[in-house]
């Protein structure tokens, strides 16, 4: 008797914490991902995943590569004076290939809290965190990575880490 108790004292506290971190999860995600592509059939603007190929490109082309290119410009205008979809891309943008995240950038560290990335380059990291993700996660209408969830649109989304893609990239 005691155990069998003991066993659904157990269940039920798994069952409350299961309803707790659903709720949590759903209002981390609750008004993303959001509607920034063209129009679809049911007259609601397309989210990112939802857009085809096609619509993704004129999407990078039309939003994403002016922000990021003002971002990059703002801070060294000599070395970013013209970008275009190689700078993230690397040659695979010329192939077709926008595979992302990708060999072309420098893998990080992949560790949570960007320890080494700071120690080694703390101005670029700064700026990708403070402005170039959450410009980024607002342009695809994407949340913007979290270390709670582990998930959503951050450094590996763009780098891969020590051994491939990190964080459900
Ligand atoms: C500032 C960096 C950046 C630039 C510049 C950029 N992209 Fe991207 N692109 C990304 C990232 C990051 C993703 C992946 C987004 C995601 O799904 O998380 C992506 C995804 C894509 C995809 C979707 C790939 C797939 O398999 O779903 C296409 C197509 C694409 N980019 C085309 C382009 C084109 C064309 C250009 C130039 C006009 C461009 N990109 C410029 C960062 C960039
Ligand atoms: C949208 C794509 C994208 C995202 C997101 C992104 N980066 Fe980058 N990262 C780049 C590009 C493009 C370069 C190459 C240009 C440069 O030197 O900054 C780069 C370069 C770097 C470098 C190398 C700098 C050097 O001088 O060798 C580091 C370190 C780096 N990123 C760290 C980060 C960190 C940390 C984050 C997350 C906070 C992050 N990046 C997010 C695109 C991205």
């Amino acid at each position: 008797m005691a155990l069998s108790s003991k066993v659904m004292f157990m269940n039920l506290k798994t069952i409350i914490s299961i309803i707790l971190v659903a709720f949590i999860a759903i209002g981390f995600l609750g008004c993303h991902p959001k509607g920034v592509g063209p129009m679809g059939p049911n007259g609601q603007r397309l989210a990112w995943k939802e857009m085809s190929i096609e619509q993704r490109k004129v999407h990078m082309g039309s939003v994403v590569l002016p922000r990021a290119a003002a971002l990059f410009r703002s801070w060294r205008p000599e070395r970013f004076a013209e970008v275009n979809c190689t700078l993230c891309h690397g040659q695979g943008a010329k192939t077709e290939n926008f595979k992302m995240p990708t060999a072309h950038l420098p893998r990080l560290s992949g560790e949570l809290l960007l320890g080494p990335e700071f120690e080694a380059h703390p101005d670029t990291t700064r700026l990708k965190l403070d402005r170039l993700v959450p410009i980024m996660s607002e342009a695809l209408g994407l949340k913007s990575f979290s270390v709670i969830t582990r998930t959503g649109f951050g450094c590996y989304s763009c780098h891969l880490g020590p051994t491939g893609p990190m964080f459900g990239n």
